[in-house]
C-alpha cells in the first residue's frame, strides 16, 4: 500500500482556543510542565501512546509520535480569546484545578497568554458575563474581527500553521435550522445578525475561512451545522467535534458495548453528577444543561440499537443529571446505577462510582486533537474527520449515518488511520494467518 503524501511539521503550531477556563489553562499548563521536564503527558495518545505494525509476531509496535510526524510540545504557541480578561496565570489559579507550585514555577509563561476580546452573547451563556468583550455592528463584523485577531496572533508568533478549538462556555440548545443549512445562507445570516447564529459558530466560520481546521470541545452545535462543513469541505480543511469524551460518558462508552456483546438487557441507567466549577455552573442553567442532556443521551441508544435488540433495549430508561456543588471545584464525583437483565430475564445491578477530575481528563484531549487535526490538515484531509470521534461524546457525522460511540472500535479507527495515511497494511484482527 501506498502511504499518503504528508508534508513535515517544520516551524511553529498555533492553538487559538475561545474559552480559556479551567481546561484551557490545564491543558497549557500541563504541556509547559511536560516541556521543562517537570510532569509526564499521562492520557496522551500522541505522547504515550503505540501502534501495532504488521502480524502480532512482528514486533513492531512503534510510538505513535515516532509513526506519523506529528509537532512537537516545544514548537506549540497559544492564543485565545475570554469574556474575562484575567491572563493565563490569574484563570489557572481561579480554576483551581492545579497546585499553586506548578502553577507560580511557570508564572511568567502563564502571564503572557493574555485571552483576545471575545464575541459574546449572554443569550447562548446566560450564567456568566464578563468585560472583555468585541462591540460590533453585526456577526459578519464580528468574524471579520476574529478573522483580523487570528492574522495579528499569525504574525506576531510566527506560526506557520494554526489549529482552533472551542473550549469556551456551552452554549445554549439550538437545533439546526435554515440559517445553518447552506454557507450562503449562513454568510446571509451573519448579515443581518441572525440570532440563532450562535458565538461559537462565528469563531468557527472565521478559522475555516482563512483554512484553519476546527474542533468543537463542548455540545452546543458551533461546526456541526451543513453550512460550515459545506466551508471545510470547499477549503479543504478538517473539521472534528463535538463534546469532549470524558468521565461519565467515556464509561458508558465501555460498559454499554460490553453489555450488548454478551446480549444482556438493560432496564434503566441512572446516571448523576456532582461539580462545582465554572462549568457546573453554566450548565445548572436549563438551556445549557439541555445542550448537554442531549450529548449525554444520545450515546446507549445508538450503541444498544433498541430496534435491532427490541427484547433486550426497547423502552430502557435513561437519566442524567449533574448538579453544581461549589465544595467539589473541578472534582467532579459521577454516580451510575445501571438496571440489567440476563438469562430467562433475571434482574442484576452494576454501581460505578467515578471521582474523577474533569480537567485533567479532558487537557491529554485537547493536546492529542490539536496535533491529530494539524497532521490531518498537512495529509490533506478536509471535512469531517470521522477517526477522531474516539474523543467525543457526540461525534459529528454527516446527514443520515449514525456515530460509532463504542471507545474500541473508535480506537481501532483511529489507529488503522494511521496505518492508512503511511500505507501500512490495516489490522483486521481476523487472525488466520497465524493459523493457515
Ligand atoms: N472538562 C471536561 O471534562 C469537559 C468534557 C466535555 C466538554 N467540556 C466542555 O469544555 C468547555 C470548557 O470547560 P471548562 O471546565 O474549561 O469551563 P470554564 O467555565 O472553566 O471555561 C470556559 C470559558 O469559556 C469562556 N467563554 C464563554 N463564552 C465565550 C465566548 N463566546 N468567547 C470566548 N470565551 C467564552 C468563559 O468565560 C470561560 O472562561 C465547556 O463547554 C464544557 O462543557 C468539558
Amino acid at each position: 500500500m501506498l502511504g499518503m503524501n504528508i508534508s513535515p511539521a517544520t516551524g511553529k503550531l498555533g492553538v487559538l482556543i475561545p474559552g480559556m477556563g479551567a481546561v484551557t489553562t490545564t491543558f497549557i499548563a500541563g504541556v509547559e510542565a511536560v516541556r521543562r521536564g517537570a510532569a509526564e503527558p499521562i492520557g496522551s495518545l500522541t505522547q504515550m501512546g503505540t501502534v501495532r505494525l504488521g502480524k502480532r509476531t512482528d514486533n513492531r509496535v512503534p510510538a505513535i509520535r515516532d509513526f506519523v510526524p506529528l509537532a512537537g510540545l516545544d514548537d506549540l504557541v497559544f492564543g485565545g480569546w475570554d469574556i474575562y480578561s484575567d491572563n493565563c496565570y490569574e484563570a489557572a489559579v481561579h480554576s483551581g484545578v492545579l497546585e499553586r507550585p506548578l502553577l507560580d514555577s511557570q508564572k511568567e509563561f502563564l502571564s503572557s497568554i493574555k485571552p483576545m476580546p471575545a464575541v459574546f452573547d449572554q443569550d447562548y451563556v446566560k450564567r456568566i458575563n464578563g468585560p472583555n468583550v468585541k462591540k460590533y455592528a453585526n456577526k459578519c463584523v464580528a468574524a471579520e474581527m476574529i478573522g483580523e485577531d487570528i492574522r495579528r496572533f499569525k504574525a506576531d508568533t510566527g506560526a506557520d500553521r494554526l489549529v482552533m478549538i472551542w473550549i469556551g462556555s456551552c452554549e445554549a440548545f439550538r437545533t439546526p435550522s435554515e440559517v445553518h443549512s447552506t454557507l450562503a445562507k449562513f454568510e446571509q445570516g451573519l448579515k443581518n445578525n441572525d440570532p440563532l447564529i450562535a458565538p461559537s459558530m462565528i469563531y468557527a466560520y472565521a478559522a475555516l475561512k482563512q483554512g484553519i481546521s476546527s474542533i468543537n470541545g463542548s455540545p452546543n452545535l458551533s461546526n456541526d451545522i451543513p453550512a460550515l462543513q459545506e466551508l471545510a469541505r470547499r477549503n479543504n480543511v478538517p473539521i472534528a467535534g463535538k463534546d469532549f469524551k470524558t468521565g461519565q460518558t467515556l464509561v458508558k462508552t465501555v460498559i454499554a458495548p460490553m453489555l450488548k456483546s454478551r446480549l444482556l438487557g438493560l432496564s434503566g441507567w441512572f446516571s448523576t453528577n456532582i461539580l462545582g466549577n465554572r462549568d457546573g455552573e453554566v450548565l445548572d442553567e436549563p438551556e445549557s444543561f439541555k445542550t448537554k442532556e442531549e450529548s449525554k443521551l444520545s450515546v446507549l441508544h445508538e450503541i444498544l440499537q433498541p430496534s435491532v435488540y427490541p427484547q433486550l433495549y426497547k423502552d430502557f430508561h435513561h437519566q442524567v443529571r449533574i448538579n453544581y456543588y461549589p465544595p467539589r471545584g473541578d472534582n467532579k464525583e459521577g454516580w451510575d446505577n445501571i438496571d440489567i437483565f440476563g438469562w430467562l430475564g433475571y434482574p442484576m445491578q452494576l454501581k460505578i462510582n467515578f471521582l474523577c477530575r474533569d480537567s485533567i481528563l479532558a487537557a491529554p484531549i485537547v493536546l492529542d486533537l490539536v496535533l491529530f487535526m494539524d497532521l490531518a490538515q498537512r495529509a490533506g484531509l478536509g471535512g469531517i474527520q470521522e477517526w477522531l470521534s474516539f474523543y467525543f461524546k457526540s461525534p459529528i457525522t454527516p446527514e443520515g449515518l449514525y456515530p460509532e460511540h463504542d471507545l474500541f472500535i473508535q480506537l481501532m479507527k483511529l489507529k488503522n488511520t494511521l496505518r492508512w495515511m503511511k500505507g501500512e497494511e490495516l489490522i483486521t484482527h481476523l487472525g488466520r494467518e497465524y493459523y493457515d
